[in-house]
This record gives C-alpha cells, sequence and structure tokens, in this order.
C-alpha cells in the first residue's frame, strides 16, 4: 500500500482493511496518533487526510492509500496552533494532545481563511473540536488556545511553555508506554472472565503462548476478572488466539446486585477471612477495622459521641423540627478511564533482571512492589515512565497489564506489550464505588451544627475501602456525629482510588443537607457555612465567594421561571494535607547542565515542571541550563503522584537539593561555575514540618500533615425544563491550599478537577448487567465522560495564607478541585428549580420527574 505521509512517500506491507492508524504506527513508526478508543469517540487517533482531520482508527488503509496525510509529527512544531497550545498549556497528560492539535490546526487555517484573524467563539471552538474527548479536563486552556490561534496572536516566535516538555507532547514526539516497539516484541492479550462467579479448571489455548493470571483459589468473582494472556508476534494473532480460548468453569452463584448481596443466605465474595485480607482497596488511607456479615463490611464506626448524637436526631424528629434535614442520597460508580489505557511493555534480560516500560503513577512503588512478587532485588527491576497518559489513581499498583507482560515475557523469553483496550478499561481498569448515603444533620437555634449521623454504603465490586462518612468527621466543628461506613461486596470489577477517594459522595450528601438547612431556615448559605466552619482558611473563601456578583445578584429560590432557568449553588470541601516524607532529589552537573532526577513521574500533574522552575529560579539559570529527568528507577526515591501529595513532597526537596547545590559550588553566580563543576552530585531532601505530622511514621509512604486544607465552589447551571438538561455554565473555585508552587500548571488542575465534578455530577454511570455481570457501558459512547462543548467559563482563586509551617507553606490541591463540584451544581439545581437532586447523575429522566 502506498500514501503520501507528511510529504514523503510512504509504503506498506498490510491489508486495504488494516485502520489507518495501525499502518502509521507500527507500519512507520509514526506513534503520534493515539488508538485511545476505538470507535471514533475520542479523536486521539485524527489525523488529516487531503487536508480534511479523520479518525485513523476507522479509516481503513485502503481509503487512504494515494491520498496526502498528514500526522501531528508533520505539522512541524511550527503550526500557530501548537504554538498556541504551548503558550496556553491546553495539555496536562498530553495523550489526547496530537489529536488536538491536528484537528485544532485545520480548523484554525480554515476559519482565519474565511474570517480572518478573528477569535471565534466559544460554542464555535466547542462545535469544531465536538468529536475530542480529554480525561484530564484541558477544556478550558484548549479554547483559549485555539481562539488565540484563530485571532493570529502566535504567528511569531515560539512562547516558553508553562510546562517543559509541552513541546514534545504538542508534536507527537512524546512516547508513551503504548508507543513502545522493542526489537522482537510480542503482543500480549488478556483472556478474561465470562462468568460472574466460578471456578476455573484448565485453560486450552491453541498456537499462542499461554500465562495464567488466576488468584491461588482458581476463583473469578466479576466477569471481566483476568485468567490468562496470550502472546503472539501481531495483536490481531493474539486476539485471534485469546478469542479461540476455551476455560472450564464449574459456575458458582453469584450476587450481582447490592440488595441481592445484602441479603442473609446471599453467595458470597469472600468466604475465609485469608480471602478477605486480599481484596482489593478503593481509597489509599488504612481501613479501620470492621466485622463482617456475609457480604457486608462494617461499621468502620468513625464517631464522635455518637449516643449524644442520636438522642439528639431522635428528639428533633418526634417534635418535627424543620432544622432536621433527613435524607437519603446515591452517587453512580465513576470509571477512570485514562486516555492512555493501562499498558505495559515487559523485558528479562540475560542476567534474570526485569525491565518495564509502564504507564504508571507510581514508579517507586510498583518497582518495591514487582522486587517482592518475582523475588527480586531493588536494583534488578528497571522501570521507564517517561510520559504517562493519565491515572487519576488507578495506575498506583501493580495491575494485570503488568503482571501478564512479566509473565509471558518469562515464557517467551521476548519483550511483550500489553495494551488494555477500551473496554477492558471501561470494565477494569478501576472506578470510584458507587454509593448509598443515610444522612440527618440537625442545626442548633442561632448556634451551629447540633448533631449529625451519616451511614455511607459503599458498593465498590469485589473491593473495599468505604470512607465518606469518615471524611464529614473534621468539617463543621465538633459537634456530637455518628459516622458509620460501610462495603457491600458484589460479584461486579473493583474499585480503586479516584481523585479524592470517598469525598466527593459525601460533599454531595452533606453540602446538599447544610443547604437545606440554611434554605430551611431562610439563611444565606455562605453566611450559614461560615458560622458553622471553625478552618479560618475557608473562611477566607465564603468572604471572597460571598462578595462575587453572581452570588449577591442571584434569584431567591426556585424563582427563575420559563424554559431556561438560572440558579446558583455552593459547596465547600474540607481536605487533608498528605505528603511523601522520604521524598529525595538529586542534582548533578553534568556538561554545564544541572540535571534533577527523582523517582517520580509526570502524568499530565506538572511534576518536572515544578522541579525545573524552582531548581532554576533558586540557582538563578536559565530555562536551558536545568534538565529534569522522571519517570525512571535508578536514582533517589520519589513519590507517587497521589493523594494531592506530590508536589508539597517534590516542592521542598527541589529546593533544598538547590540550596545544597549552590553550597557545593565555589561563590558567584552559579552559571558561572557550571564549567568547573562536572560531576558535582547533591541530594536534597523533603525537609520535616515545623510541627511534625499526624501520623508518628508514615503509612504506605504518606505522612498526614498538620492543618486542613479547604476549597469553596460556586457555581451557575442553566436548566432546561423543556429537554430536562443541565448546562453548568459558570465555576468559581477558592483553593486555600497555601503557597502555589506553579500557578500556571495548579489552574490546570483545578480546572481538570472541576470537568471531571461536572462529568461525575451529571452524566458518568457505570451500568452493569444485573442478570449477567458483564458491564455495559464498555465505549465512550455509552459512558459517556465531559467534552469540550460542557465547559463552562472557570474562574479560580488561590488563598495562600495559613500554612506557614509546612516547609514549602503549600499543600496540594487537585483531588479539592474535584470533591465539592457535584454538591455545588446540586445545590445550583435547587436554586433554579426548587427541586433537590438526591441522585447522581443529574439525568434527564430524573431532572423532568423532579422538576414536572
Ligand atoms: Fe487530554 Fe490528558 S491532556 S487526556
Amino acid at each position: 500500500m502506498e500514501f503520501v505521509v507528511n510529504g514523503k512517500t510512504a509504503k506498506v506491507d498490510a491489508g486495504a482493511d488494516t485502520p489507518a492508524v495501525e499502518l502509521l504506527r507500527e507500519g512507520l513508526g509514526l506513534t503520534g496518533a493515539k488508538p485511545a478508543c476505538g470507535s471514533g469517540v475520542c479523536g486521539a487517533c485524527t489525523i488529516l487526510v487531503g487536508g480534511t482531520p479523520v479518525v485513523s482508527c476507522l479509516t481503513p488503509g485502503a481509503a487512504i492509500e494515494g491520498r496526502d496525510v498528514t500526522t501531528v509529527e508533520g505539522l512541524g512544531g511550527t503550526h500557530p496552533v501548537q504554538r498556541a497550545f504551548a503558550a496556553h498549556d491546553a495539555l496536562q497528560c498530553g495523550y489526547c494532545t496530537p489529536g488536538f492539535v491536528v484537528a485544532a490546526a485545520a480548523f484554525t487555517d480554515r476559519w482565519r481563511a474565511a474570517h480572518g484573524d478573528v477569535a471565534p467563539t466559544r460554542s464555535q471552538i466547542a462545535r469544531a473540536m465536538a468529536g475530542h474527548l480529554c480525561r484530564c479536563g484541558a477544556y478550558e486552556s484548549i479554547l483559549a488556545a485555539i481562539a488565540a490561534a484563530c485571532a493570529g496572536r502566535h504567528d511569531g516566535d515560539d512562547p516558553v511553555p508553562a510546562r517543559v516538555e509541552a513541546w514534545e507532547k504538542i508534536t507527537g514526539r512524546a512516547r508513551y508506554t503504548t508507543d513502545v516497539r522493542l526489537e522482537g516484541q510480542l503482543e500480549g492479550v488478556i483472556i478474561r472472565a465470562t462468568r460472574p462467579h466460578a471456578r476455573v479448571g484448565a485453560v486450552h489455548v491453541e498456537g499462542a503462548a499461554v500465562a495464567e493470571l488466576m488468584p491461588a483459589d482458581r476463583v473469578v468473582r466479576y466477569v471481566g476478572q483476568p485468567i490468562a494472556a496470550v502472546a503472539a508476534p501481531t495483536r490481531a494473532a493474539a486476539l485471534a488466539a485469546a478469542a479461540s480460548a476455551e476455560v472450564e468453569y464449574t459456575p458458582l452463584p453469584a450476587a450481582l446486585t447490592t440488595a441481592e448481596a445484602e441479603q442473609p443466605d446471599a453467595p458470597v465474595v469472600y468466604g475465609s477471612r485469608a480471602e478477605r485480607r486480599g481484596a482489593p482497596k478503593s481509597n489509599e488511607a488504612p481501613l479501620s477495622p470492621a466485622k463482617w456479615q456475609g457480604n457486608v463490611r462494617g461499621p468502620a464506626a468513625a464517631s464522635w459521641r455518637a449516643g449524644t448524637a442520636m438522642r439528639r436526631i431522635d428528639e428533633a424528629r418526634e417534635r418535627g423540627d424543620q432544622r432536621l434535614v433527613s435524607a437519603t442520597f446515591t452517587t453512580a460508580t465513576q470509571v477512570h478511564t485514562a486516555m492512555e489505557p493501562h499498558a505495559c511493555v515487559a523485558r528479562w534480560d540475560d542476567k534474570g533482571e526485569l525491565h518495564l516500560h509502564l504507564s504508571t503513577q507510581a514508579v517507586s512503588a510498583v518497582a518495591a512492589e514487582a522486587a517482592k512478587r518475582w523475588s527480586l532485588k531493588p536494583a534488578q527491576i528497571h522501570i521507564v515512565a517517561d510520559h504517562v497518559g493519565g491515572g487519576f489513581g488507578s495506575k498506583v499498583h501493580i495491575t494485570s497489564d503488568l503482571v501478564a507482560a512479566v509473565e509471558l515475557a518469562r515464557i517467551t523469553a521476548a519483550p511483550v506489550r500489553v495494551v488494555l483496550d477500551r473496554a477492558e478499561e471501561l470494565t477494569d481498569g478501576g472506578s470510584r464505588p458507587a454509593t448509598r448515603i443515610e444522612l440527618s444533620l440537625l442545626a442548633d437555634a442561632g448556634a451551629g451544627l447540633a448533631a449529625m449521623s451519616l451511614d455511607a454504603w459503599s458498593d465498590g465490586g469485589t473491593s473495599i475501602g468505604s470512607n465518606a462518612a469518615a471524611l464529614s468527621r473534621y468539617i463543621y466543628g465538633t459537634a456530637p456525629r455518628r459516622l458509620r461506613d460501610f462495603d457491600v461486596l458484589t460479584h461486579r470489577p473493583p474499585a480503586a482510588p479516584f481523585r479524592g477517594p470517598g469525598g466527593p459522595p459525601m460533599a454531595w450528601a452533606l453540602e446538599q443537607a447544610v443547604d437545606e438547612i440554611a434554605h430551611r431556615c431562610g439563611e444565606d448559605p455562605i453566611a450559614l457555612r461560615r458560622r458553622w466552619d471553625g478552618n479560618p482558611k475557608r473562611r477566607a473563601l465564603y468572604d471572597w465567594a460571598a462578595a462575587l456578583p453572581a452570588w449577591t445578584g442571584r434569584q431567591p429560590v426556585g424563582s427563575p421561571d420559563g424554559r431556561f432557568r438560572r440558579g446558583v449553588g455552593v459547596a465547600a470541601t474540607n481536605w487533608l494535607y498528605l505528603l511523601d516524607p522520604g521524598t529525595e532529589i538529586e542534582l548533578v552537573v553534568q556538561r554545564g547542565v544541572v540535571v534533577a532526577r527523582t523517582t517520580t513521574q509526570d502524568i499530565g500533574t506538572g511534576s518536572r515542571s515544578v522541579i525545573a522552575d524552582l531548581v532554576r529560579t533558586e540557582l538563578g539559570l536559565p530555562a536551558g541550563r536545568v534538565r529534569v529527568e522522571v519517570g525512571r528507577t535508578g536514582t533517589v526515591y520519589g513519590p507517587a503522584s497521589v493523594a494531592s501529595s506530590a508536589t508539597p513532597s517534590i516542592g521542598p526537596a527541589a529546593i533544598d537539593a538547590a540550596r545544597r547545590l549552590r553550597a557545593a559550588l565555589p561563590a558567584g553566580p552559579v552559571l558561572e561555575s557550571l564549567g568547573d563543576a562536572e560531576g558535582v552530585r547533591v541530594v536534597g531532601k523533603r525537609r520535616r514540618d515545623r510541627r511534625g505530622y499526624v501520623t508518628p511514621f508514615p503509612i504506605g509512604n504518606l505522612a498526614i500533615g498538620r492543618g486542613f486544607a479547604g476549597a469553596v465552589h460556586l457555581t451557575e447551571v442553566e436548566v432546561d425544563a423543556r429537554l430536562a438538561t443541565v448546562r453548568v455554565t459558570r465555576v468559581w473555585c477558592g483553593i486555600a491550599a497555601g503557597h502555589i508552587y506553579a500557578e500556571r500548571l495548579a489552574r490546570s488542575q483545578c480546572e481538570g478537577g472541576i470537568i471531571q465534578g461536572i462529568g461525575y455530577a451529571l452524566f458518568e454511570q457505570r451500568h452493569v448487567d444485573p442478570a449477567t455481570g458483564v458491564v455495559l457501558t464498555d465505549n465512550l459512547e455509552d459512558y459517556r465522560i465531559p467534552g469540550i462543548g460542557d465547559t463552562p467559563e472557570i474562574s479560580l482563586h488561590f488563598h495562600q495564607e495559613g500554612w506557614e509551617h509546612v516547609t514549602g507553606h503549600g499543600v496540594g490541591l487537585g483531588e479539592m478541585s474535584t470533591v465539592g463540584m457535584a454538591a455545588s451544581i446540586g445545590n445550583a439545581v435547587h436554586a433554579a428549580t426548587g427541586w433537590r437532586p438526591h441522585d447522581l447523575p443529574i439525568r434527564p429522566d430524573r431532572l423532568r420527574e423532579g422538576i414536572s
């Protein structure tokens, strides 16, 4: 097959049906186009054919034969849109970026030819980019970048981007694990269970190497659980081998819904103590001890004067007290679905050492786990994760892609790549558990909160880790409260920690109940929170929010009429400050450049750029004299990108390292001394906070720092009463996380968290067939995540005081930006319509029933 790619004639030996994306990536090594969804929904594989954007996953080779094809590599890094993406930080993990850039370049050229140098409106850009998805939620910056490029503001010089690796991502040069192709590499595919609960006997596969992936008891507990993996020279051959596999099942009864699972005679997911100990976890924190009864684990209690709380609530109920709000709130399962799926390329070398290219958000932790699992010394594990296409909590530990690749590589003595497809990712790639929360909140006359009772049931399939109740322990003073967490286990896929685990469902219930009390008492909801909330940092945020014109000019609850009804809602977030106290950063002078290294990774959060900026600023060096190498083992210990802990860990360590290097060099400007300092090496540490930590020693490498962080979301929605839809039009988000290490990157993080919160509130809901246990929403059409057209105008406010006791004066913020988002939308919908949503997502059928 012959075609012209980026101005050069190319020949590839492949069938006419072979998707163009495969021809380009596997045949020509042009890996800029990413095959992320496989169904033409996400746009990450967009290329230009004859100047027109097409999704190359759905374009057969025959359709590009003899045609002119342009990939992101062909834009050469000189298109105004590429400069604009760099200048506006219109990317985070960067996995969707090549697709956006290619389509945006074509749109910008067409637009300018038709309209001249005029910026299109947000909705015009959103319509043009409607076929593209970004799970990091970089939409606000993408809108700004495309508008600026169309207006001719990026025709000149290359800007200095906020993100040091921006050009690699914008030009398609950045190599992700999915792009790795080693000499002699085989492709691995996982064979997955088709029964929700069964004992597995023999597994027969013809014509391919096979590695078994089952637990010791050979029991599968959900449809989609890995059973074995096969390797073959091509993915097509591996898929064919997997499809021909014969698995012997002895079916066992299954509990496929929480209602079934709660029955006294329900089939149990875990029958023994040992099995329960091996249950996967849906949050990073250590779990409080709790009893098991069948499939129910709990209560795990975090109560404080529970008896008093219940007595007050019961008495208030008896007397019909209006200041008692009792309600049930539910949330749906939200799937991580990072744009780069779970992926691993494994290779064993002649010395028996293991080499991994891995899409991970925890290089250090996974290296330690892998060493333990395969009985290797830490120095025998070599991980490379140069670029990682998102994670959000789903890539923290050893996952099935890694185990499959390693075992197959051992069996075949060849490198093996395993990349999950989107259906696997949406089935077994991790999710936030669904929840049911029963909440009673009692206000004291004229004072504050009198009592709270919050019972949370987490529905995380085969996983445990309910913590929504525990998280409500530390907000709104010290009033008595009974807080109980339960897990209800089912034969469905396990959940995993997801950005702010437990926080969004907790806020969904609590912040709406607080709003309801304010409504019943006729009090301003911000004023009431300010009165109840003793946190001085959040009080400053309340003052900021209360002064916003959107708040002062809002209409009374439920007063808007007609088809389009606007309302404004508020929600507060209380959050922990976590850090990894063992974090180190080494600086080495090499050929006149300061090279910074640590075993952390950059999953789109900007850790590489934070280190570069701090070292450069501290030493007074120009950008080209500092290089950061992260995403690899073989250097000093670095943190996982979890729990908003990475930046408050690496920031102070980078500053400490820079100061040590300055001290190690001769007096005078550092730039002048670098030439004579070849090989000088220092290691900076994350120095202890002035007041120490809450936890006496790190738990899972993390310490809980002193003080609570906070956020306040103010959200405006427009409810279309005829179509029963909700559109978020504007969001103001105040964050009290102290010193902001890199403002542009912090903004991008928070905007992304807000977008994910909108998805949680309005669209995202995993569906599992209650009869078979099959995940039905296994593609990005049926599992809907926010697109660029769902993006509101976002204003961020950082309150930077109150963290003077913390080394570096700043704490993490990524999780806080999402926790209160859905709750603020719920309160805004109530303000617009007078109807309060209790169940997420706020689907049209629910809204229609509520407002009719
Ligand atoms: Fe778009 Fe990560 S930057 S998916």
